[in-house]
């Protein structure tokens, strides 16, 4: 095996801890009530993801990532990009900005480990699949939001 599955498990484990933070962020400044509801559940995602990822972990020797405040900056320019808009849209670009760092981890980690066990890979592309879910609801709000404003 190239790399070591604790480490991979570990490293996209404290992107998903980020990525709540910045999902956390992004749901203060929306204020259209179906698209709260969408964002709020794709943190609850997350907050799944990192679940699964430690159990994991633990099931492979390691230690999981603290679920503290402890930003590692995975996703910096997302999130602090986060920090200086105003406004649904503006958070949901800034969003769109993180999901794409998330699809791009999952889509390496992928990748690059076929030889990792099939209940690690299972669990990569169950959130993978999540993550392109994700991006794709974001980059079609965004479309419709564009559309519906400018005219
Ligand atoms: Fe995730
Ligand atoms: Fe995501």
């Amino acid at each position: 095996m190239k790399n070591d599955i604790v480490t991979v498990l570990t490293d996209l484990a404290q992107l998903d801890i980020d990525a709540v933070c910045a999902y956390e962020q992004a749901l203060e400044k929306i204020e259209e009530k179906t698209i709260y509801q969408s964002i709020d559940s794709f943190r609850n995602d997350h907050l799944r993801h990192i679940d699964d990822l430690s159990e994991m972990i633990k099931n492979y020797g390691g230690t999981p990532p603290e679920r503290s405040k402890d930003f590692k900056g995975f996703i910096i320019e997302g999130f602090t990009a986060l920090r200086s808009i105003t406004g649904t849209r503006g958070a949901l670009r800034a969003m769109e900005f993180n999901e794409k760092t998330t699809n791009k981890n999952y889509k390496k980690a992928l990748t690059e480990n076929a030889d990792f066990p099939p209940e690690v890979i299972a669990l990569l592309q169950k959130n993978y699949g999540d993550e392109q879910r994700h991006l794709n609801y974001i980059q079609v709000t965004l479309q419709k939001w564009n559309v519906e404003r400018t005219v």
